[in-house]
Order: C-alpha cells, then structure tokens, then sequence
C-alpha cells in the first residue's frame, strides 16, 4: 500500500483511534517509514532516552494481549451495561467506542504489528511531565500509520503487568513501556473527525475562566 497525499492538518482532523483492525501484514518499509516518522518527534534535551520495540511474535503477543484483556476488564469491561446504555457524546467513550474498546481488546492479536514506545531511565523517575518525551514522538508515528492507510490506538491496558511485559521484551529494569499501539489496516469504520467538547469550552485567553 502506498502513501496518500493528505495533508498535515487533514491527518490531523481524521485520525481517530482505529480499534478494528485485519490481520493483513503491514511490510517491514513502511513499519521502518513510520519509525523514522516518530523518532523525528520532540524529547527533553534530545536525550532520546527512548527505544522502540517493534513486535510481531505471536506468542509473545498473546501473553501481553491476556494482560491488557484483564486490564480492559477491570477497567471498562465491568461497566459494560451502563457504558453500552449511554447516549453518545464528544465526552468519554460512549457506546460505539465502548464496543470498539471490546473489540480491540478481544482481538488485540489480529493487529500485526505492535509497537511499544519505550523511555529508557524512566520507571523511577518522579517527573510528571516525563511523557512529554515520547507521546509526541508516538503520535507522529500514528500520523504516518494514517498517511500508509494504517489504522492505530495508543493503548495502555498493558501496564497492570508492566514487570512482565518488560521481562518478555527484554528491557532493563529501569525502563517503561509508555503505550502499546497497535498497528493495522482498518476493517472497520472510517477516518472521522474524532469528537471532542467545543473549542470555546476548552480554550482560555490569557487566564483560565471557567466555573
Ligand atoms: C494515556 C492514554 C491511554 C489510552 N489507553 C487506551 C487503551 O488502553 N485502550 C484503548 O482502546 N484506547 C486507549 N486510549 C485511547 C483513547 O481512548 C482515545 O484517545 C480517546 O477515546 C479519543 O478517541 P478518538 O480520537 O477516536 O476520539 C488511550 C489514550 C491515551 C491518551
């Protein structure tokens, strides 16, 4: 599959979290196109105490794809009736994106390829703004997956079982998986606008105002 000719702001405008996803293998150039995408991202100092790992075993994938299912569970899968009885709106889940979470959650392995984005030096770090070194990174990779036609999620349903997922993919102890996404050519659903609460209920000139 080739790139699209989209524009930065149009990716932008229609990259929402793609939780249905074939199986059909994603080549190992564009897996490396969207890599180069991502470490072009911005990180503390350019340090880039960051690794990326690329994962395509599948029982590898399985072991962490039972981590993050309980994850799911606990978390949303509990709530089940009441989250699937919701009206949609711009705020939360709501039921289409409830069924979407299940689903990705139930057939996590079809994606076939996963990537960990990886902050080496982190896991005792008490720095609350330590993300900001790696998820913008990770979203230019999910915006280079849109441009190839790639659906993706930045999930974190993993971390339950950070110890372990560490040990199955070899990293040093001090190091954390920030997210686990996903990576696939949707089989369901279409690059909306994602839906988010009006821009003047958000936005504030030069002091925060609201109630
Ligand atoms: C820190 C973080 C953790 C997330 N974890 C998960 C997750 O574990 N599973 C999942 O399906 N989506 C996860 N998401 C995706 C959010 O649910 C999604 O970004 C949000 O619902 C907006 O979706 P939209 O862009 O499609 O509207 C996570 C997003 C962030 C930023």
């Amino acid at each position: 599959m080739s790139e699209s000719e989209i524009t930065v702001l149009e990716a932008l405008h229609s990259t929402p979290a793609r939780r249905y996803l074939s199986p059909e293998p994603i080549g190992d150039d564009i897996v490396r196109k969207l890599l180069d995408a991502a470490i072009r991202g911005p990180n503390g100092g350019n340090t880039q105490r960051w690794a990326w790992i690329v994962l395509r075993d599948p029982e590898v994938k399985a072991r962490i794809a039972a981590f993050y299912r309980e994850g799911w569970e606990k978390l949303y899968g509990v709530h089940r009736e009441v989250m699937l009885a919701q009206p949609e709106s711009a705020d939360g889940l709501g039921p289409a994106n409830f069924r979407a979470g299940d689903h990705l959650a139930a057939h996590l392995e079809d994606a076939p390829v996963w990537i960990f984005p990886v902050l080496l030096g982190a896991a005792r770090s008490t720095n609350p703004r330590l993300g900001a070194s790696i998820y913008g990174a990770a979203q230019q990779l999910m915006l280079a997956a849109r441009a190839y036609g790639i659906g993706s999620t930045l999930t974190t349903l993993h971390t339950g079982h950070e110890a372990e997922t560490r040990e199955l993919l070899g990293l040093p102890e001090d190091a954390l998986t920030m997210a686990l996404i996903p990576l696939g050519y949707p089989s369901r659903g279409r690059w909306a606008e994602p839906k988010r609460r009006p821009l003047d209920e958000v936005v504030f000139h030069d002091r925060y105002t609201a109630p």
